[in-house]
């Protein structure tokens, strides 16, 4: 079933917002009233500016992929467009299926057309005739506003052939996710999308040179697209001055949902926004990939929770108070990640399923040679795993070890 989101979107609707400026005022079924409430404007822009012009726009701004690795975008499109094999390919990921991600979702039920916008351009910029939507397969919401999104686009010159009267041809195709949490890896989505398992591709040869088809192909998150229509409508400089980021609040806090700030703010500003239950005993950043944190001083930005050893990732900020049961939590997340392992390589397929039964028998019993055993098979996944699922699926029960004195 659909997973639970946050009933609201707190800000939505106020002023200053940038992302989330149309969600819950748009009608998101209406093209009419997303074109009357700017939408469009930013491909024109991009009609202007030529491939290069919005290549360069994208570089001077300084965005980073949104999905939770941070790559610079505008390397990722030149590196695509450059490359003299053809086609290219555009793919969006949609499967947003982190533990406590759902700002994608937010955007594509609230302003779908800002996505289909925003994935045309992409695709103008990188010299893509085809793009695959890959979404989620629990978001049967999204999906009906985006594929009414796209037959409306299509039937009004805005998708298919000859866009706006340009002669730029592009379209899209929406394929759904199974309910694998691995197919939101970028090389697995290639996978599905070719009828093949669902399983990671040894990075490199990265995408950009040989991706979807074997072709070179462009992979974003959605939230990264949709930034890159405000980087037009405003202008590189005027965007890096105030640049928007969505986080995912949930837990033990009073008004749970997506929340737009500016990079910068602090952990316990978004808190105090959001509402706290009760006092905080730790914030678990950037899902279950993520890591523990309990500074609440630390400022949301990469860099900044990259330094306090944590990630911001795919924007996730789970509350935690002080009446939870921590090891509950990570028992949780180690059976996560053991679920989801896609099984090709032995450190992650192993090491996921040593992780719980060591956390089992600690949660009983603390055995300083089952705390050895973890931060072993723990670096061992790290080091030794394909994709990011085994290179990650320790750090939130390390942190929560090392930090929150867990197991002590
Ligand atoms: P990655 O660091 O391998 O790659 C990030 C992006 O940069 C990819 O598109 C990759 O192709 C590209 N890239 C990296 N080096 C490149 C190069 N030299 N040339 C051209 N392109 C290059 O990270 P990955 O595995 O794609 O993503 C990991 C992140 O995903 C984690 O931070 C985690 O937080 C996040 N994540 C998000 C989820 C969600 O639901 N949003 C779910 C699971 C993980
Ligand atoms: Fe599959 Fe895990 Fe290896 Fe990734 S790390 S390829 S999920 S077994």
């Amino acid at each position: 079933g659909e997973p639970p989101v946050a009933a609201a979107v707190p800000q939505a609707g106020q002023d200053g917002l940038v992302l989330l400026r149309r969600v819950g005022v748009v009608d998101p079924l209406s093209l009419d009233d997303y074109r009357a409430q700017g939408g469009y404007q930013a491909l024109r822009r991009a009609f202007q500016l030529g491939p290069t012009g919005v290549i360069r726009e994208v570089t001077e701004s300084g965005l980073v992929g949104r999905g939770g690795a941070a790559f610079p975008t505008g390397r990722k499109w030149e590196a695509t467009a450059r490359q003299p094999d053809h086609p290219h390919y555009l793919v969006c990921n949609a499967d947003e299926s982190e533990p406590g991600t759902f700002k994608d979702r937010v955007i594509m039920e609230g302003d779908p057309y800002a996505l289909i916008e925003a994935m045309t351009v992409a695709a103008y910029a990188t010299g893509c005739a085809k793009g695959y939507l890959y979404i989620r397969g629990e978001y049967p919401r999204a999906r009906h506003a985006l594929e009414n999104a796209m037959a409306t686009a299509r039937a009004r010159g805005l998708l298919g052939a000859d866009i706006l009267g340009q002669g730029f041809s592009f379209d899209i195709e929406l394929r759904r996710g199974a309910g694998a949490y691995i197919c939101g890896e970028e090389t697995a989505i290639f996978n599905s999308i070719e009828g093949q398992r669902g399983e990671p591709r040894s990075k490199p040869p990265f995408p950009v040179e040989k991706g979807l088809f074997g072709k070179p192909t462009v992979v974003n998150n959605v939230e990264t697209l949709v930034n890159v229509l405000p980087i037009l409508e405003r202008g590189a400089q005027a965007y890096r001055d105030a640049e928007p980021k969505l986080f995912c609040v949930s837990g033990n806090i009073v008004k749970p949902g997506v929340y737009e700030l500016p990079f910068g703010a602090t952990l316990r500003e978004l808190l105090d926004l959001a509402g706290p239950t009760g006092t905080v005993r730790a914030v678990l950043l950037g899902g279950a990939a993520g890591a523990f944190v309990t500074d609440l001083d630390i400022p949301l930005t990469f860099e900044g929770t990259r330094q306090a050893g944590a990630t911001l990732g795919s924007g996730v900020v789970l509350v935690l108070g002080d009446d939870v049961d921590l090891k509950a939590i990570l028992l949780r997340i180690a059976e996560f990640f053991r679920d989801e392992s896609c099984g090709q390589c032995v450190p992650c397929r192993v090491g996921t399923v040593r992780q719980e039964e060591a956390l089992h028998r600690l949660s009983r019993r603390v055995d300083h040679s089952d705390l050895v055993l973890l931060r072993e098979v723990g670096q061992t996944m790290r080091d030794a795993s394909i994709c990011g699922l085994g290179q990650t699926a320790w750090n939130a029960v390390e942190s929560a070890i090392d930090r929150l004195g867990v197991f002590k």
